[in-house]
């Protein structure tokens, strides 16, 4: 049934979207305002998206695609554009994109997850009842077990006693690194010192690797830099003219290291390209040799008043094939590993008032429960679990792996490995499969991100951890501004460097999942097991609990189950 203009503009002005004239005049119905709903990051309607929605085959990141929109717009040439609509006319519902389309991420995972009605879950009010449907079903093959899980980095933190030397080190490291990559670049020609370019009198086009020390503006608006090397700082100006530059350099952020090129002035450089390090777009996806899964979890804050215990338990009914239906079942029946992001627990005093939030009151009592909770999945599955911010381990990064004498029982159960936070994992390595390296980081950095990067936070803020997870992937470093996130030092290099290019990149810690492609790396940000809490809704956190995103290694398609 058709719907009136009012009513249509009034259903979209509730939903922030824009609605372009032609749509008013008729062809909106109410299938199409409910299939509106699940597209939560659109914010203008015109015909070429209703034909995308209507065809219900694709999963949209309308950020990306309104960006190709008003490049078109602007510069009157639409062929990416028509091709972008057309690529997702085309897709079907898997995370693998096509070559062409890899400038195209993918995030709002609703259509993918399994409804209920077949997974036969949501109805189910309590254990009870969950004991009642178990006892209905045939017990289940379960595969038997050929994990293989290599630690790659779990970092010690060793008591040293702290020198000046120590802080040089992070940082001459985290340059030297970086720098390496950018000297490859194409784009970098004429690659000087910062020391030779001071010397320039005359207009040259050069390029120079610095670490970003200053961001400001000119009167005019311009953005004004200075970059560092070892050999020197020097000036950069980012003119506002260049419009691509210019919203390129307001992406910059504090500590981190860049290329510039552009043409010299009087101890000055006119930017006119900025190179990040980023991951070679040579990189592809891998995929194994078998059918086998994972599981990507974080943030399950055991001991919080507000912890789904009803749900994480289906989850775990659901690990042992007791529940869901016969796929499901049989996914569960090829599950191989399970990852846990950090936050095991909600913690003691973690923000101001916490304890009248917590069910259970003492940090030992908390991670009993954890521990009683997870040693219900089957014990052939490993499962590796870093730290957060909520657990009882120290704030700075590296965060070292828990210690035992607050987590006994952590520590017995066989199928756990427990890594740093940050830590990188191979797993799935057999015979001439090298397997995948998962990096593994909480994202306590990602607050920072969230609040001082323009184009995130305009982007969605904490509802695109994909946007920040290809933000850090593009700086190869997980935390690049300094105080971004408490650091621990003494390493001899920065821990938080992204120097082996991985193949999953999985985080946690804003509650809000979030599954998408970068260059050949699969960005997954967990859900979480905890409804809102009072700190978060005064932040505007809207978190999305009870979700699993379950990749099947061979086909490395994601689905996201719903608890
Ligand atoms: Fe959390
Ligand atoms: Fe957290």
């Amino acid at each position: 049934m058709t719907i009136s203009r009012e009513k249509l503009i009034e259903e979209m002005f509730e939903k922030g979207i824009l609605i372009n004239e032609e749509l008013l005049k008729g062809d909106i119905d109410e299938t199409l305002l409910e299939k509106l709903k699940t597209e939560s990051d659109l914010i203008v309607l015109n015909d070429a998206y209703v034909d995308v929605i209507k065809q219900e085959s694709s999963l949209i990141d309308w950020y990306e695609v309104d960006k190709v929109r008003v490049h078109a717009e602007k510069d009157r040439d639409d062929d990416l554009y028509q091709s972008q609509l057309q690529n997702f006319k085309n897709s079907t519902l898997t995370f693998e994109m096509p070559q062409k389309t890899q400038k195209q991420e993918v995030s709002s995972l609703e259509v993918e997850i399994d409804h209920t009605e077949d997974f036969n879950l949501g109805t189910l009010e309590s254990s009870k009842e969950l004991e009642k449907l178990e006892l209905e079903l045939p017990p289940l093959n379960i595969d038997q077990p050929s994990s293989a899980v290599t630690i790659l980095i779990s970092y010690e933190n060793k008591p040293w006693k702290f020198e000046v030397a120590d802080f040089t080190n992070f940082f001459t490291s985290r340059f030297k690194f970086l720098e390496g990559i950018l000297r490859n670049r194409q784009e970098l020609q004429n690659m000087l010192s910062i020391s030779r370019v001071l010397e320039k009198k005359e207009r040259e086009n050069i390029s120079i690797i610095g670490i970003v020390d200053e961001i400001g503006e000119t009167k005019n608006g311009n953005l004004m830099l200075t970059l560092e090397d070892f050999t020197g700082k020097i000036k950069v100006l980012i003119t506002k003219s260049k419009k691509d530059l210019f919203l390129d350099g307001k992406d910059l952020v504090y500590d981190e290291v860049v290329g510039i090129s552009g043409v010299t002035g009087d101890k000055i450089i006119f930017a006119e390209n900025i190179v990040w390090p980023d991951i070679p777009s040579t990189h592809i996806i891998k995929k194994g040799p078998e059918e086998e899964y994972v599981i990507f979890l974080s943030d399950i804050h055991v001991g919080s008043k507000l912890f789904l215990e009803d749900s994480f338990k289906k989850f775990i009914q659901w690990t042992n094939g007791k529940i869901g239906n016969e796929t499901q079942r049989n996914i569960a029946s090829k599950v191989k590993y399970i990852f846990i992001a950090g936050d095991l627990v909600d913690g003691i005093g973690i923000y101001p008032g916490h304890e009248t939030e917590l069910s259970i009151t003492t940090i030992e009592g908390q991670y009993k429960k954890f521990v009683e909770l997870i040693k219900e999945i089957p014990s052939h599955i490993p499962i590796i679990i870093c730290p957060g911010n909520h657990d009882l381990v120290h704030l700075a990064e590296p965060q070292p792996v828990f210690y035992q004498q607050f987590v006994p029982g952590l520590f017995d159960l066989p199928n756990v490995k427990l890594v740093t936070n940050p830590a990188l994992i191979n797993i799935g390595k057999k015979g001439d499969f090298d397997g995948f390296d998962v990096q593994m980081y909480h994202g306590y950095s990602f607050d920072y991100y969230v609040a001082n990067v323009e184009s995130i936070r305009n982007g969605g803020g904490y509802k695109r951890a994909d946007l920040i997870m290809k933000f850090l992937l593009k700086r190869r470093h997980m935390a690049p501004s300094f105080t971004s996130t408490p650091y621990y030092p003494g390493h001899k290099e920065d821990p938080l460097l992204i120097k082996k290019v991985p193949d999953f990149f999985i985080t946690g810690h804003i509650h809000y999942s979030s599954v998408a492609n970068y260059k050949g790396i699969t960005m997954i940000s967990g859900s979480c097991w905890q409804g809102m809490t009072s700190f978060q809704e005064k932040l505007g956190h809207n978190p999305e609990p009870g979700r699993v995103p379950v990749v099947n290694l061979k086909t490395r398609e994601v689905k996201v189950l719903r608890f």
